[in-house]
């Protein structure tokens, strides 16, 4: 482990147990950025008060500072040290330090990321989009937003498990097997037009089955078959699930996430786990009834009245509903898939949503030492402010906005001036990464629980925090490589840190394992993101004041090359984790 903020923290909580006593090993060292070092230790202050009451008698915090010092082995880390202000302890790296744990980086094909000690199974839930419905811009971010998570935690070491919960089971699906049959099931299902047009063929149903009261009747008797197992009725159900299936492959093909078709477990899935699952909850004495249905009262959930909120978990004409579906699949994650914790990555509007069904499980013992988090996803807004919407005022196809991302994508990437023009399939191939690259990054940079703006414009500059200026970094690394006649792999320095640039990256660099781990750990993909950009800025900086080609000695030469070779990995590595491709060049 060589992160320095980690290291740093270690060393501190020695010295604390050293000094003061083996209760003082979990203090939090309380570790930050500092303005005059590297990094600053703050934990001198809130120690003194916790010793007064020990000592009895006011203590100063610079003295307590002082106390860890003289407990303090840094020799190693540091060139200096010192007790500053009102009693913070101030940093700086030696630089041979650094340049060490840089080259113990470039050595170790994780990039010397400690993987994790205790590995969890972790359930990432996302995507989850619904059968015979369009996927919307919400879809869109809940799937890049949970790729990532998942992925990063995977690089982490913990087991993962990718877990697209589709809407593929309930009550619509009376109307839409009636629909299907009277359009036709062969023509419905071998036309390509119904697969992109799922809005239309499910708001045709919705129209037929307000009304017209034969159809409406129709659909109700469906609903029972599909419901009591019907072979015929699954057959057709299964008709409408396998092209709502192609559609989402084709969504995530373009996007290049991780999900197959074997991550879907589907509301269907948990269908003979509902009745199970709702009797357990009689039995508990946790449900009652109430206006005919069966309902849990979570304590603490009030209306606006003051009066409580049920959770309907049987409706008083007996059938279940999504919050059945979300108790049993909380069971059945728990006692059959035995998750340490289950991420839900979901838009923010169902949060109070899982919070109930959250405690109803856990008044039922089914959550136990599951940690169960919704990673609320904001909305996704269009220049207007106002939620995105075609120019008519639609849902936005999926398909279309990520073609259209790619075409912008190649109206800018010409713009680009060069030499001689690339050949036409590297020029797809890259318009393509930068496309789908810059709508993935701009989704994950930002905070997954605010609100953020599609603006094409902003996402494909390729200046500022955006995938193609990431990309851009990236490429122009290689491009440094491929133009000395050097292969990443053969820079292997060694590293000697000269020039402020230089210490100043590497630093940078030996942060990964920490912002990979706060990522992992909050399940914010945005902490990776901005880290990255971090690594990308530093490069700029080194790469503007020290050449490396034409360095001025060899070994000046060997060690910038290496650092080239370390930044190129770990801005690589970085992208993937985030889900975002990265062109060999640009
Ligand atoms: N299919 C739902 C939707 O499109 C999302 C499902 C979220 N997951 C869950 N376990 N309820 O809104």
């Amino acid at each position: 482990m060589s992160d320095p903020q980690l290291v740093l923290a270690a060393r501190v909580q020695a010295a604390l147990s050293a000094a003061f006593g083996p209760s003082y090993a979990d203090a939090d060292p309380v570790i930050r950025p500092s303005q005059f070092a590297d990094l600053q230790s703050n934990v001198a202050l809130p120690l003194a008060k916790r010793l007064e009451g020990e000592r009895g008698g006011k203590q100063n915090p610079r003295a307590v500072a002082q106390e860890i010092l003289d407990r303090l082995d840094v020799s190693d880390l540091v060139s200096d040290v010192q007790v500053s202000g009102p009693g913070f302890l101030n940093f700086t790296f030696s630089d041979e330090w650094i340049a060490a744990q840089a080259q113990r980086a470039l050595a170790d094909e994780h990039l010397d990321v400690p993987r994790a000690e205790r590995p969890q199974k972790v359930i990432v839930e996302y995507s989850s989009p619904n059968v015979a419905k369009e996927m919307h811009v919400g879809h869109l971010r809940t799937t890049i937003v949970g790729d990532a998570i998942a992925r990063i935690l995977e690089f982490l070491g913990h087991d993962v498990v990718r877990d697209n919960h589709v809407g593929d089971w309930g009550t619509p699906f009376g109307m839409l097997i009636e629909h299907l049959l009277d359009l036709g099931e062969d023509k419905a299902a071998s036309n390509d037009s119904s697969v992109s047009d799922l809005t239309a063929f499910y708001q045709a149903a919705r129209v037929k089955f307000d009304g017209d009261e034969e159809f409406a009747e129709r659909s109700r008797k469906r609903v029972v078959l599909l419901q009591a197992g019907d072979p015929e009725t699954l057959r057709l159900w299964n008709v409408l699930v396998d092209v709502s299936r192609r559609y989402f492959n084709v969504v995530y093909g373009k996007l290049g996430v991780t999900l197959t078709d074997d991550d879907i477990k589907g509301e269907s899935f948990y269908n003979d786990l509902l009745a199970p699952t709702v009797k357990e909850l009689e039995d508990k004495g946790i449900a009652q009834v109430s206006e005919g249905a069966l309902v849990v009262f979570p304590p603490g959930f009030k209306g606006r009245e003051g009066e409580p909120l049920p959770v309907i978990i049987r409706k008083s004409d007996g059938g279940y509903n999504y919050s059945t579906t979300d108790l049993a699949t909380i069971r059945f994650r728990h006692d059959a898939e035995h998750a340490d914790r289950v991420v839900y990555v979901v838009g923010a509007a169902q949060a109070l949503h899982f919070q109930m069904v959250f405690a109803v499980a856990g008044m039922a013992g089914w959550t136990g030492d599951m940690r169960l988090e919704h990673a609320q996803i904001g909305n996704v807004l269009g220049t207007d402010g106002k939620l995105l919407r075609t120019r008519a005022g639609g849902t936005v196809k999926l398909a279309e906005l990520l073609d259209e991302a790619v075409e912008r994508a190649g109206t800018e990437f010409d713009k680009i001036e060069r030499d001689e023009p690339l050949p036409a399939a590297e020029r797809a191939d890259i318009v393509e990464k930068v496309g789908i690259g810059a709508v993935k990054y701009a989704d994950l940079s930002v905070a997954l629980d605010s609100e953020y703006i599609f603006d094409f414009d902003r996402m494909i500059a390729f200046k500022g925090n955006t995938g193609p200026y990431l990309q851009y970094a990236a490429a122009r690394i290689r491009s440094i490589f491929r133009r000395g006649g050097v292969e990443p792999q053969d820079a292997t320095g060694p590293i000697v840190i000269g020039h402020a640039a230089e210490r100043a990256l590497a630093l940078r660099l030996l942060g990964f394992g920490a912002a990979l781990q706060q990522a992992g750990d909050a399940a914010e993909p945005h902490k990776l993101a901005g880290y990255v950009y971090s690594v990308a800025d530093a490069f700029t900086t080194f790469f503007e004041s020290c050449p490396v080609l034409k360095a001025p000695d060899e070994a000046t030469r060997a060690s910038r090359l290496a650092l080239c070779a370390v930044t190129l990995r770990t801005l690589s590595t970085g992208l993937d984790l985030l889900g975002v491709p990265v062109p060999e060049r640009m």
